[in-house]
């Protein structure tokens, strides 16, 4: 391997090739097993003599930093990259204070992952997709992919218009359609068409952190907006808002499905106010009852109303797809957004996923995770309507991945508590109060099903039931 030495400081020379070796195995940057640069190599690039080089190599091996073998060379020993990964200077400089929280290291993988939008990854079709993945990423693709630009690959616009066609009847074409990574990247182009700093940007509350933490470090107000059992309360709505963010289908976290009368309010609304919707439709593809009500973008005829769709439950939130569909007067801004944001996502990826669309795969696997889910949330309602009915009641929902139950009034346990004593029993689950602007009005839990393994689950939901306080 190659490696840079400096020779610039004011010790000697042999201080300064072993300092600069040694702090390099420490951060990591050469890996235990690497080989060091033959000596004469090192001494030639570096402009000092063997003899040098080998004194400090030799100092290293002294400490155990490196080992030499005879014949082969020198080699990093285990045991570096002893320090932390960051070896930059903290600095002044300081972000604008919107920017100020830190994102913190993931938390422990828990035993049962009850909380909202995990899917189960060992459900996805991991063959299938890695086979498509090969087929697909060939050079011609990716050259093709990058000439197609910002809206994605056409193949996949084209199959997400057929499948929004048939199964949501969303009226769309694929120039309609725009690539994004995942539903977030499509927030944010859209944040970035249509807001100035100062904006008000009306959010369901309780609602998506994810989605009301993008908008305001894009500068807008974020205003909350409560919900009832019909949905955003249109009626609460701040006169100056510009955006309107909802989960229509699906109520984000509390489930409840937008009542129809609300949707044309609604849409009224936005008419008198000039103001867009944005209608996150994330797990709609999830439906355990009842025919779903039209998406708001079919009820929409004044071109106001952006939908986002996601691929993150249907297959993985790591594979970062989604997409958007907004009125044509703001597609050239919201393409143009793309491009000088990240130009366009891996084509490779893109194109693997327009072929598992067309070939049939994503039918197919939808109906058998829909299947496995459905037993998944039969468990769940049978421990709500069972042994958790002393504490808690479901709110009444019929798709996603996820249940909210609200604490029954006179139960004495807080939902944080119970949390709490559910994450030392390996339980990860959520407060409803994690999802609320300000103090909610009653408290509850949200229960994510998607992740734990079916004959896991009771097990879950029988560790969480022993952290509300018998009473
Ligand atoms: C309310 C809501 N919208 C959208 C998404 C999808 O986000 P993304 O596609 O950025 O992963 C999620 C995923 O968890 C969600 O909970």
């Amino acid at each position: 391997m190659s490696f840079e030495v400096h020779l610039d400081g004011p010790d000697d020379l042999v201080v300064q090739v072993y300092r600069q070796l040694r702090e390099a195995i420490l951060d990591g940057r050469l890996r235990p097993g690497e080989r060091l640069p033959p000596t004469r190599e090192l001494a030639r690039a570096t402009e000092v003599s063997r003899n040098t080089v080998a004194t400090a190599y030799e100092r290293l091996v002294a400490e155990g930093f490196v080992t030499a073998r005879v014949g082969s060379g020198t080699y990093v020993e285990a045991g570096g990259g002893l320090r932390p990964a960051s070896v930059t200077p903290g600095g002044s400089l300081r972000p604008r204070p919107i920017w100020a929280s830190e994102t913190g290291p993931a938390p422990p993988v828990p035993r049962y992952d009850l909380r909202v939008g995990t899917p189960d990854a060992d459900l996805f079709p991991l063959a299938a997709w890695r086979r498509l993945v090969g087929r697909e990423t060939r050079l011609t693709t990716l050259i093709e992919g990058r000439r197609a630009g910002p809206a994605g690959n056409p193949a996949l616009r084209a199959a997400v218009a057929r499948r929004l066609g048939t199964a949501r009847s969303v009226r769309a074409t694929a120039a309609d359609v725009l690539v994004t990574s995942g539903a977030q990247q499509a927030f944010d182009l859209i944040g970035r068409v249509l807001l100035a700093p100062g904006d008000v940007v009306a959010v369901e509350d309780p609602g998506y952190p994810q989605v009301r933490a993008l908008f305001q470090t894009q500068g807008a107000r974020v205003v909350g907006v409560p919900v009832d059992s019909r949905g955003l309360i249109v009626d609460a709505l701040p006169a100056d808002a510009r955006l309107v963010y909802t989960t229509p289908s699906h109520q984000f976290p509390t489930g409840v499905t937008m009542a129809l009368a609300r949707r044309r309010e609604l849409l009224a609304w936005a008419g008198r106010h000039d103001a867009a919707i944005v209608e996150d439709d994330y797990d709609s593809e999830f439906r355990f009852a009842n025919r779903p009500l039209e998406p708001l973008h079919s009820l929409d005829a004044a071109g106001r109303v952006v939908y986002v769709g996601s691929f993150s439950k249907t297959m993985l939130p790591a594979l970062r797809l989604g997409f958007l569909i907004a009125p044509a007067g703001l597609r050239p801004a919201l393409l143009r957004a793309r491009e000088v944001t990240v130009q366009h996502s891996d084509p490779g990826t893109e194109a693997a996923l327009a072929a598992f669309l067309d070939e049939g795969l994503f039918a197919r696997h939808l109906r058998t995770v829909t299947r496995v889910y459905g037993e998944r949330r039969a468990l769940l309602l049978g421990a709500l309507r069972g042994e958790l009915s002393r504490w808690l009641v479901p709110v009444p929902s019929t798709a996603g991945l996820h249940l909210t139950a609200h604490l029954r009034p006179e139960v004495r346990t807080g939902a944080a508590t119970v949390v709490g004593r559910a994450a030392r029993a390996g339980v990860a689950v959520q407060t409803l109060a994690h999802f609320a602007m300000g103090p909610p009005d009653r408290d509850g839990l949200v229960i994510g099903f998607g992740s734990v393994a079916t004959d896991r689950l009771p097990v879950a939901l029988r560790l969480l039931s022993g952290c509300f306080d018998a009473g």
